[in-house]
C-alpha cells in the first residue's frame, strides 16, 4: 500500500482564504485584527518562522507588528514590552517567539501575555480551560493537526491515538485535544520503554520529538494515519521530519509531508486564533464571560 499524501499546503491556504473573508467582515466593521510577534536574539530558525508569520498575516488583511529586540535584552524589558502589548487596543493577539534567551524566564514571560491575547495558547489559564475541555486557544500546531484529520475525514471518536513527544507546545495539548474528540490517547515521552510497541497500536499515530528518523516502518500500523509534527535541518540544508518518510508511505494510510505538512497549518491556525481573539474583542467577550 502507499499512504495518500495529507497535503497541508492545500489546506493551509483554504483555512487562510476563509480568515481572510472573516476579515474583510470585520474591517467593514472598523476592526482590524492585529498580531505583535516578539523575537529576541538570532536564531536563525526562529527569524524565518517569524518572517513567514508577519507575511501570513498581510496576506490576509491582518496587520502585524514584529518586535526585534536583542540577544541582551533583559527580562524586565521584555515583560515591559508585553504589558504594552496586553494594554494596546490594536493588538489581538500577542505571540513571543520561543526558545527565549537561556537568561529568560520562559513560563514569567508567557504569563504575563493577557490570556485572552495568548494566540499560542501557552498561559497556564489557557492550558487550563484546554484541559477542561472549554479551550479558549488551542495551541496553534496541535490545532493544525486536529483540522487536518478532520479534513481528511479521520474517524477519532474510538480510535487509537498514539501521541510521542510531550511537550507543553505540542505533546500535551495534542493529547487532550485527540481525547476531547473521543479518541483513546497514549502519550508517549523519552522514557517510554519499547516505543513500537506503543506505536504500532495506534489508528492515528503523531510524532513530535524534534529527532530525525525517530519513527520506522516497522513501527507503524498498516493503514494507520502518521502526521509528523518534526522540522529537522540535515547538514546539506534539507528538512526531514521525525519519521522515515519513505519507508512509512508503505505502510500508512496516510501521511504528512515535511515539508508541506503541518508546518503550514500552524500559521493559517495563527491567524484562525487571532482573528477569533479580534471577533471576541469587538463583541465585548473576556476570559470570565465566555
Ligand atoms: N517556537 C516553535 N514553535 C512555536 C510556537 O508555536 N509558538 C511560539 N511562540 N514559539 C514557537
Amino acid at each position: 500500500m502507499t499512504a495518500r499524501i495529507i497535503d497541508g499546503k492545500a489546506l493551509s491556504a483554504t483555512v487562510r482564504a476563509e480568515v481572510a473573508e472573516r476579515v474583510k467582515t470585520l474591517r467593514a466593521q472598523g476592526i482590524q485584527p492585529g498580531l505583535a510577534v516578539v523575537l529576541v536574539g538570532e536564531d536563525p530558525a526562529s527569524q524565518v518562522y517569524v518572517r513567514n508569520k508577519a507575511a501570513a498575516c498581510e496576506q490576509a488583511g491582518l496587520h502585524s507588528r514584529v518586535i526585534r529586540m536583542g540577544e541582551d535584552t533583559t527580562e524586565a524589558e521584555l515583560l515591559d514590552v508585553v504589558r504594552q502589548l496586553n494594554d494596546d487596543a490594536s493588538i489581538h493577539g500577542i505571540l513571543v517567539q520561543l526558545p527565549l534567551p537561556g537568561h529568560m524566564n520562559t513560563a514569567k514571560v508567557i504569563e504575563t501575555i493577557a490570556a485572552e491575547k495568548d494566540v499560542d495558547g501557552f498561559h497556564i489559564s489557557n492550558a487550563g480551560l484546554l484541559m477542561t475541555g472549554k479551550p479558549l486557544f488551542r495551541p496553534c500546531t496541535p490545532y493544525g493537526v486536529m483540522k487536518m484529520l478532520e479534513s481528511e475525514q479521520v474517524a477519532i471518536w474510538g480510535a487509537e491515538a498514539v501521541v510521542v513527544g510531550a511537550s507543553n507546545i505540542v505533546g500535551k495539548p495534542m493529547a487532550m485535544l485527540l481525547l476531547a474528540a473521543g479518541a483513546t490517547v497514549t502519550l508517549c515521552n523519552s522514557k517510554t520503554r519499547d516505543l513500537g510497541k506503543q506505536t504500532r497500536r495506534a489508528d492515528i499515530l503523531i510524532v513530535a520529538t524534534g529527532r530525525p528518523g525517530m519513527v520506522t516502518a516497522d513501527m507503524i500500523k498498516p493503514g494507520a494515519v502518521v502526521i509528523d509534527v518534526g522540522i529537522n535541518r540535515l547538514p546539506d540544508g534539507g528538512l526531514v521530519g521525525d519519521v522515515e518518510f519513505e519507508g512509512a508511505r508503505e505502510v500508512a494510510g496516510a501521511i504528512t509531508p515535511v515539508p508541506g505538512g503541518v508546518g503550514p497549518m500552524t500559521i493559517a491556525m495563527l491567524l484562525v486564533n487571532t482573528l477569533e481573539a479580534a471577533e471576541r474583542s469587538a463583541a465585548g467577550i473576556s476570559l470570565q464571560t465566555q
